[in-house]
Order: C-alpha cells, then sequence, then structure tokens
C-alpha cells in the first residue's frame, strides 16, 4: 500500500549574499522540491548517510562533484551534489552544506533536489538521473529562469544588448564541446565601460547531447532576460548565467571563440579531406609542428599528474629493442612488451600502431584523461612516450597475465569459486567507475576475457580503457563506428554502431558467462550435437530452469555457491538483454552482485547476438515441453 503524495514542498531560501572577500558564495531564492512516495524512515537514514558521504568525498578528494548511495534495508538512495567549477573546495562545501540544509527538511517525498547559484544537490531512490537527469520529469524537466529586476534606466543599451545576445549563444555552442561540460568567460563591452560574465555547467557526466538540449532552452530563457544586467536558468540537466557583476576571477575564464573556432577549423579539415590533394599536405604541416612541439618537451618530465612523460630511447632499450621475446600479447592495439626500467622496475609497455596523425594529436588528451582515473580494477596508467612514430603507454605489469589463460587457456582450472565471484564483481566496479564515477563518461567498448588482467592475488583490472578510438579500424567491417570484439559486442553496436554505456553491460554479461562456464563465447559446442554459441547454450539452460549446467566442470560447488551461481548467470543474462535500455548499469550490476538479490519480478526475454557471419542472431524457442524426444 503506498500512498503516492505528490507535494511539493517550497521553502524560500533566504538570500544570503556572502560578502566577505574571502568568498563569493550566493544563495538564490531557490525553491526546493521534495516529493514522489513517503519514504520509510529506513530511507531517511540512507538518505542521511548519503548526504554525509557527498561532503566527505568532496572535503577528502578535493573534487567539486560526488555522488554516494545507501542500499541498506533495500531503500536505496541515490545522492549527487555538483558545484560551479569556479568555486574552491572550500566554497564548494560551504554550498553543499547549505543545499543539504534545505534538504533533509524533505520528510514527505522520497525525491528531493535544491538549486542554489553555486551548486546543486539532488537524491532519488532510482540511479538512473545519473546519466539522465530529466529522467521521470515531465517535459523537459522543471527548467526555470530568474532575472534580475531592475528599473529601466538601469538596463542595457540596444547595442550592449545585441552584444550580450551573441555572448549568450557562443555560451550555449562552447559548453558541450568541453569535455568537463562547462564554459566560464567574458566580454568586454567598451562603449559602456563595461564586462558581462557568463558561464555555463552541465550536470556532471550526462552526455553532450543532453547537455546541448538543456542549453538551447537555457539560450531562450537568458535571452528573454534580455536587457536586464543579470540573468540565471536553473535545470536539472544544465545551470546557466550571465551578469554584470563578476561571479568569478578573471583568470578563471576561457577563450570562447577559441573553443568554438576549433570546431571551425574541424569543418575546413573535412572540406579539405575531400579535395583530396590538400589533406597530404595539411597533415604534413600538422605532423612537422607536432613534431617540433614533442622535441621542445624535457624527456621525462613528470607532469602536475604524476605520469611520466618517458624517453623512447629509455623504453626501448628497457623492452630489449622491443625484442619478441618480451612480447607479453598481441591485441588489437598492438603489441605489448615486458620492460625492466632501471634494472628493478618491471612494466607493460604497449605499443599503439597509429598510423593516422589526427589520432596521434587526440593521444595527448586521451592520455591526460586516463592517467588521472585510479581505481583498483583498472590497470594503472603509468607514463607515456609520443616520441617517433610510436606511441607508447607505459603500464601496471600483471604477472598473471589475462583472464583468458584462466578459463580455458594453459591455466584452464585453476580458479576456484569464489576467486570468480571476486573477478566478476571486480570487474563490474570497475566498468561502473569508468560510467558513473569518474568525472568524464568513458566507455570501455572493448571488454572481453583477453582485456581483463590478474593481480597476484587473482583481483580483476581491466586494461584498454579509453583506449577503442585508437583501434585501427576492421576494413572488412562494414561499420567504421564499430571498435569492439565479435562475441561480445551487442548487436546495436556491432551492426549500427550505436555507442552507450549499455554497450560494456552486454559485454561485461557474456565475460561472466565465460567465467562460469570456463567456454570462449564464439567457441561452437562441439562435443554436443546442437553447435551452439555459449549465450545460446546459456540461455536454453535457463529457459529449461537447468543453468547450473552451465558451470565449468572443474569447478566443485557446495549447495549454496550452486545457488549463487545460478543467480549470477541470471544477471548476467540481464546484462545480455536487447534493447540496450532493459540491460541494467553497471552500478546497478554492482549493487546485485554484492546484495546476492534474485532478478525478482524482472521477466528476461531471449537474448540476441551477432555471429561471426556478421549476422544478428535470434535465438529460437527451445523445446522445453518435448524432454527425451530428441534421442
Ligand atoms: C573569511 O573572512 C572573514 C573575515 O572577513 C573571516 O572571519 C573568515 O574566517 C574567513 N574565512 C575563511 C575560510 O578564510
Ligand atoms: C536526518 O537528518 C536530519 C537533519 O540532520 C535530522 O533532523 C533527522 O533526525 C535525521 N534522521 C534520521 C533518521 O537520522
Ligand atoms: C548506510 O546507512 C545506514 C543507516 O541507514 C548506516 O548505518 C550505514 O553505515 C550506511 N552505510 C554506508 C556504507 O555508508
Ligand atoms: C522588482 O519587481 C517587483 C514586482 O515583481 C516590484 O514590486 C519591485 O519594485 C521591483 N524592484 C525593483 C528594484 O525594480
Ligand atoms: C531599441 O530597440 C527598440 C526595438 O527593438 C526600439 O523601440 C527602441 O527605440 C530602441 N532604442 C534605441 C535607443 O535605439
Ligand atoms: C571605466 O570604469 C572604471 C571603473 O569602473 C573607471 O576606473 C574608468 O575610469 C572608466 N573609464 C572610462 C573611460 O569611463
Ligand atoms: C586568480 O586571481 C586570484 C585573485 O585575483 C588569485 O588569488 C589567484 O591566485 C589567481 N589564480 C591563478 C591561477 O592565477
Amino acid at each position: 500500500m503506498t500512498v503516492q503524495l505528490v507535494v511539493l514542498v517550497v521553502l524560500l531560501l533566504t538570500k544570503s549574499v556572502i560578502s566577505q572577500s574571502n568568498t563569493s558564495v550566493t544563495y538564490a531564492d531557490i525553491p526546493n522540491h521534495c516529493r514522489g512516495s513517503l519514504p520509510t524512515s529506513n530511507f531517511i537514514r540512507n538518505r542521511n548517510s548519503s548526504l554525509d558521504e557527498l561532503v566527505m568525498q568532496l572535503s577528502s578528494t578535493r573534487v567539486l562533484s560526488a555522488r554516494a548511495q545507501n542500499i541498506t534495508g533495500g531503500d536505496p538512495v541515490f545522492a549527487q551534489a555538483q558545484c560551479r567549477n569556479y568555486l574552491s573546495v572550500d566554497q564548494c562545501v560551504e554550498c553543499i552544506n547549505e543545499g543539504i540544509f534545505n534538504l533533509v527538511k524533505c520528510r514527505v517525498g522520497n525525491s528531493a533536489y535544491v538549486f542554489l547559484d553555486d551548486c546543486s544537490v539532488r537524491y532519488e531512490a532510482f540511479s538512473s538521473f545519473y546519466n539522465d537527469p530529466n529522467v521521470n520529469e515531465e517535459g523537459a524537466g522543471p527548467g526555470f529562469s530568474i532575472c534580475s529586476n531592475v528599473s529601466a534606466s538601469q538596463t542595457l543599451s540596444n547595442n550592449t544588448r545585441d552584444i550580450v545576445d551573441d555572448f549568450i549563444s557562443d555560451i550555449r555552442d562552447a559548453t558541450p564541446k568541453r569535455s568537463n561540460l562547462y564554459v566560464a568567460s567574458l566580454r568586454r563591452i567598451t562603449n559602456e565601460n563595461a564586462t558581462m560574465y557568463a558561464m555555463a555547467q552541465c550536470a556532471a557526466n550526462i552526455n553532450k547531447a543532453i547537455c546541448q538540449a538543456c542549453m538551447d532552452t537555457a539560450n531562450i530563457k537568458l535571452k528573454a532576460c534580455l536587457p536586464s544586467r543579470e540573468g540565471k536558468y536553473f535545470d536539472l540537466a544544465c545551470f546557466a548565467k550571465y551578469s554584470e557583476t563578476s561571479f568569478f576571477n578573471d583568470n578563471q575564464t576561457m577563450d570562447i571563440t577559441s573553443i568554438l573556432k576549433g570546431d571551425h577549423l574541424s569543418k575546413v579539415a573535412i572540406v579539405a579531406g575531400a579535395i583530396g590533394g590538400l589533406v597530404f599536405l595539411l597533415l604534413t604541416i600538422v605532423l612537422c609542428f607536432f613534431r617540433r612541439r614533442k622535441n621542445s618537451k624535457k624527456t621525462e618530465q613528470e607532469d602536475s599528474k604524476g605520469t611520466l612523460n618517458y624517453n623512447y630511447e629509455d623504453l626501448r632499450i628497457a623492452t630489449n629493442n622491443f625484442s619478441e621475446e618480451n612480447i607479453l600479447g598481441k591485441g588489437g592495439f598492438g603489441d605489448v612488451y615486458k620492460a625492466t626500467i632501471d634494472e628493478k622496475n618491471v612494466v607493460a609497455v604497449k605499443k599503439l600502431q597509429v598510423q593516422d596523425v589526427r589520432a596521434k594529436e587526440e593521444f595527448e588528451n586521451e592520455v591526460t584523461l586516463i592517467s588521472n582515473v585510479h581505481h583498483r580494477n583498472l590497470l594503472r596508467l603509468l607514463g607515456w612516450s609520443s616520441e617517433g612514430s610510436d606511441l607508447l603507454l607505459v603500464l601496471e605489469y600483471m604477472a598473471n597475465g589475462s583472464l583468458d589463460h584462466f578459463l580455458w587457456g594453459s591455466k584452464r582450472g585453476t580458479l576456484d569459486w569464489n576467486q570468480r565471484y571476486e573477478i566478476i564483481l571486480g570487474i563490474a566496479k570497475g566498468l561502473a567507475h569508468l560510467h558513473s564515477e569518474y568525472h568524464v563518461k568513458i566507455i570501455h567498448r572493448d571488454i572481453k576475457s583477453s582485456n581483463i588482467l590478474l593481480s597476484d592475488d587473482f583481483k580483476a583490472k581491466i586494461a584498454d580503457f579509453g583506449l577503442a578510438r585508437f583501434q585501427p579500424e576492421d576494413a572488412t567491417h562494414v561499420n567504421t563506428k564499430f571498435a569492439g570484439t565479435l562475441g561480445y559486442a551487442p548487436p546495436e553496436y556491432a551492426l549500427r554502431g550505436v555507442l552507450s554505456d549499455k554497450v560494456d553491460t552486454y559485454s561485461f554479461g557474456i565475460v561472466v558467462l565465460e567465467i562460469i562456464s570456463g567456454r570462449r563465447c564464439t567457441d561452437m559446442n562441439c562435443d554436443r550435437p546442437s553447435m551452439e554459441y555459449l549465450l545460446e547454450h546459456a540461455w536454453k539452460l535457463y529457459e529449461k530452469k537447468i543453468h547450473i549446467k552451465l558451470t565449468d566442470e572443474t569447478l566443485d560447488l557446495n549447495e549454496s555457491q550452486q545457488e549463487r551461481v545460478m543467480k549470477i548467470t541470471e544477471i548476467a543474462l540481464l546484462c545480455t538483454q536487447s534493447p540496450a535500455a532493459k540491460r541494467p548499469t553497471m552500478s546497478e550490476v554492482v549493487l546485485m552482485l554484492q546484495e546476492d538479490q534474485s532478478l525478482g519480478k524482472i521477466q528476461l526475454t531471449r537474448p540476441t547476438f551477432v555471429n561471426n557471419q556478421n549476422r544478428r542472431v535470434h535465438i529460437g524457442p527451445s523445446k522445453i515441453n518435448i524432454g527425451v524426444s530428441h534421442v
């Protein structure tokens, strides 16, 4: 008996502009939203704990946005806090505390959010708002604007108004182009001897399309504020503001025209590409410039993030001139070599085969991005080199090698069930981190058993994340957007190139089936008459409720372990559902694995997959009722 209370508690915050010069936090007259169904007292406890956790994360990890959740007792709470990037961490914590102070007054609903000028906080009983802030909202969310209310004599002149109008359009266009979805800039208005400040920020980790859509609305609402000297737009997916009063330091602004010009330049490049001959010239110039820049750089310099820029020569020596004996593995991205640096540190060096100059240019950006990812289930990037014609990545060395060797390779049968379970959970946690905990969403695109490395204590470490775009495109494959491995890639991605975090969920499901069965996903099951792919085989056993038979025969399971294996097989099948929307997010998978939940009311449907002829396969009905008729 759930009481559907839809209550909108409007708590007006008193406007408190903190005027000390050491802080710029301002609070607007913004309503709190508190609604949904009546929360249990357990939900309220979980909420309080999640909100505390947000503040703890911000202040301990010195970041400006955080997510926290608590699912104790089956009353899940998912919370998110985000500050504007111009704040210091201390100002951020102050703002978030102010938001939480107001949020905890929400006692009649299980869904609440608060908008302040400098930050926002939100919690829900579900996690999908992390990726799509407007989920469950009718229309495009509760967006509203606040315009400063000044007398007519103080409004902007027509001329200035046009300048500000253009400025707001530029902010709209630039924000989704930035990887952090944040822009702050200023524009001098000479004839009025004034400066206009503007910024916009989309919700952390959402995709560019959602950000763009929100900025389109923000653009209209802010322009409707003109000729006021200040306007603000609040929405679940974005915040935007312009003001004549500075609300960030001049040195925190960025050159917006260069962000927009970047876009313009790439269009020029495409045109040049069509002309053909020009391309070569253009690339040569870019390459020369790139080389020159590299040479001027000191070798082995440590950047601010602690990643080393290695000297190519040192790595050549460390890998014994990239000798065959040092090869640890060959992969789509290039070969991996064992290297000994300074006669003591053993590392792995991955040599990327990148012919494309453009890809090489992107390399530095990508490396900076992935070198900041730290998680115990993700392989650490220790350094890199982009001198000469090769791109080299220096990675943690994992003596145990990759998971596939333990499932069907030389070390087959050496992993017991507990180790396998820890590996499954570790992969899920690593992916959840890439998708929703790191400030930029990273989709791996190529999850497979040979990309999972094992540490000395058999913990999973995901390799090759953030590198999919450097993979050479498979010329035999019609879809150039596809950079994955058949057998592990879901149909919508393998056939149409549709990319989302659910691509990784699908591949994860396949890897779990491999871990449970000790079988490779694409191997036909030759010892049976029925020639089936692993997913097909698993599904047919599941339909007959005998999916325990999928288990690797080298495993010796007790009764409770058998039950566990069956539940995890069901989770794996849930991960391989189509369409993608039916698949859980990786954060949800982590919870399911930890809680040992059964799927409950979720109905699984027959999965589809792509076979090695590049065809989508719909698994046919199994002959559940026929029993032993086919000898
Ligand atoms: C900010 O300045 C005020 C005085 O103007 C001072 O009392 C306060 O401690 C300062 N706060 C911080 C965080 O420095
Ligand atoms: C949650 O926090 C609010 C504010 O601190 C407090 O009033 C309330 O008692 C807390 N509730 C629980 C169940 O801890
Ligand atoms: C979750 O919340 C409960 C209170 O409901 C608290 O006792 C527990 O420590 C919290 N768990 C985590 C991991 O924060
Ligand atoms: C702001 O607007 C309100 C009505 O919305 C009006 O009563 C008030 O005088 C205005 N204030 C100024 C400073 O213009
Ligand atoms: C500003 O533009 C409005 C119409 O857009 C016009 O009515 C007004 O006269 C203009 N003011 C000046 C000072 O040009
Ligand atoms: C512009 O404004 C600044 C301060 O607001 C003032 O110092 C300066 O003299 C002004 N310049 C002109 C040309 O009015
Ligand atoms: C930016 O300016 C502020 C004050 O104007 C100063 O305290 C701060 O150090 C500057 N930051 C940088 C990175 O230059």
